[in-house]
């Protein structure tokens, strides 16, 4: 945070000052109040279950210097009429305030969160680097992240979601990337958007913020994010994945010879047109290569050699909770805890990764429902439940009332010889799996994050006497 008066801050929101015009605040802008601190200033927004202006004095308290509020609090405060909008003002402020800072921005319907990861892990390399913790891509998460730079920032790795149109092109405003990574363009939100066209639409309001001398990092294989490059003033990059099929060779940074050892971990030679080198990462599922691999263009373009990027890539981890998380219980049975998210793209991804580790082993999933796909819905159900059959699941449970046409669609596979069950939540699915599994069987646990089925991984990882309970994280925003 570049430090800033109770004054400026005043005249930056257009807001009005209840305290000492010349306090001076040093430290994180927060939304968390138990996240307050000294020196920061603690922003009051009223969510689903609580109201922050309820914990404005805590906040002050533990070291805050003032509050950001919407209406009277009794501790030093500067009152707006809506806090994101004065956030939004403070990180525009603070950014335009630091013009070295390189800021790049990524978007697409799946892997925001692993590329960002990814990417600041390489980054880091290069310089002082700002990234958002979790998925921090929204009008809260991205002016609270904006504002953690400082004079010593040179990079700021940013994570820009869409819900509708113009979204984007506001977080854009915000902090003014000069670099855009487009990872791909789904079905995540496609219901509150209308579909995919317009989800293109959304997404690429990325690159149409991009100055000419930045660079828009395009997915090749996506035909729907290649066409993006019509709409940028800036240099195209394209990254990809080769296709050991359709023999296509046209990214400019690419994957080829992509294999996967037995826990469903990457490895790839990584082609630039530097040279090539090899990568093995530590995440699990294939779908992360295209994640790997935007990442990788990004921290190329900002000056990274290619063997310090095979390295970074080799040595990332994931960073956020509950991407497809893969442990094992003492007897042998392993939990891929994949409940952050679901969408039609990532659960295929996620079931892919199943029927690969479950080689040896029975595969069974515990899936819940994917939120907010519209129209779509009841199919899209349908097809995953299709798809899950024919990944010879042994087992396919399915939780909530939303879920069950996913069952309608596994029974479509007249060859599948797996069980089917539907349950209401996530302690009967546990129930039905106990006592069920063997050595070798791999459970995956995912659904939208409403579901919050991430508990259901952590009581199959503690059941049956088994070894390792992961640390509860603090909860991560619903946000993505
Ligand atoms: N390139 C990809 N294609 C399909 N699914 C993906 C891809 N990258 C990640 N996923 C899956 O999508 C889900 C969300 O991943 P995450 O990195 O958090 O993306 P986002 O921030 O866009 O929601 C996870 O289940 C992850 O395994
Ligand atoms: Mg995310």
């Amino acid at each position: 945070m570049i430090p800033l008066t109770l004054a400026q801050i005043a005249e930056i929101t257009g807001g009005e000052l209840r305290g000492d015009p010349a306090a001076v605040v040093t430290g994180e802008v927060v939304i968390d109040s138990r996240r307050a601190g000294p020196g920061g200033l603690f922003a009051a927004v009223a969510g689903e279950h609580a109201d922050g202006h309820d914990f404005a004095s805590a906040a002050v308290a533990a070291g805050a210097v003032a509050v950001l509020a919407t209406r009277p609090v009794p501790v030093p405060s500067v009152l707006v009429g809506d806090v994101p909008a004065a956030l939004a003002a403070l990180a525009k402020f603070a950014i335009d305030a630091l013009p070295a800072v390189a800021i790049a921005g990524i978007t697409g319907s799946s892997g925001k969160t692993t590329t960002k990861d990814v990417a600041a892990q390489l980054v880091e390399r290069l310089g002082p680097t700002i990234a958002p913790a979790g998925s921090f891509n929204n009008e809260f998460g991205h002016p609270l992240t904006v504002l953690r730079a400082d004079a010593a920032t040179r990079y700021l790795v940013l994570e820009l979601s869409a819900r509708g149109p113009g979204h984007i092109a506001y977080l854009c405003r915000v902090a003014p990337p000069r670099y855009g990574v487009v990872l791909n363009v789904g079905h995540a939100h496609a219901g509150e958007f209308g579909g995919l066209d317009q989800v293109a639409r959304a997404k690429g309001e990325l690159v149409e913020a991009l100055p000419a001398d930045g660079a828009a990092i395009l997915n090749a294989d996506d035909p729907r994010v290649l066409a993006m490059a019509a709409r940028t003033a800036a240099r195209v990059v394209t990254f990809g994945v080769d296709d050991r099929n359709a023999q296509i060779r046209s990214a400019e940074i690419r994957a080829a010879d992509v294999r996967l050892d037995d826990l469903g971990r990457p490895s790839f030679t990584l082609l630039t047109p530097e040279g090539q080198a090899g990568v093995t990462l530590r995440l699990h599922g294939a779908h992360n290569v295209p994640d790997a691999v935007a990442a990788a263009a990004l921290a190329r373009e900002l000056g990274l050699g290619l063997a310090d990027i095979a390295d970074g890539l080799c040595a990332a981890v994931a960073r956020s909770r509950w991407r497809m998380e893969v442990r094992h219980r003492e007897d042998g049975v392993a939990v891929i805890n994949d409940a952050y998210n679901a969408n039609p793209e990532s659960v295929r991804a996620a079931l892919q990764a199943l029927r690969h580790l479950a080689q040896d082993g029975r595969g069974f999933a515990i899936l819940g429902h994917m939120a907010e796909l519209g129209d779509t819905s009841r199919a899209s159900h349908e097809d995953i439940g299709e798809f899950a059959a024919q990944s010879e699941l042994a087992g396919l449970i399915a939780v909530g009332e939303e879920a069950v046409p996913i069952l309608a669609g596994a029974r479509r596979v007249r060859s599948w010889t797996g069980e089917a069950l539907a349950v209401p939540d996530g302690t009967a699915a546990l129930d039905a799996l106990a006592n069920q599994l063997k050595p070798g069987d791999v459970v995956l646990v995912k659904a939208s994050r409403a579901a919050h089925l991430e508990g259901v991984a952590a009581e199959l990882l503690i059941s049956n006497g088994g070894a390792t309970r992961p640390p509860v994280p603090p909860g991560e925003g619903a946000a993505r």
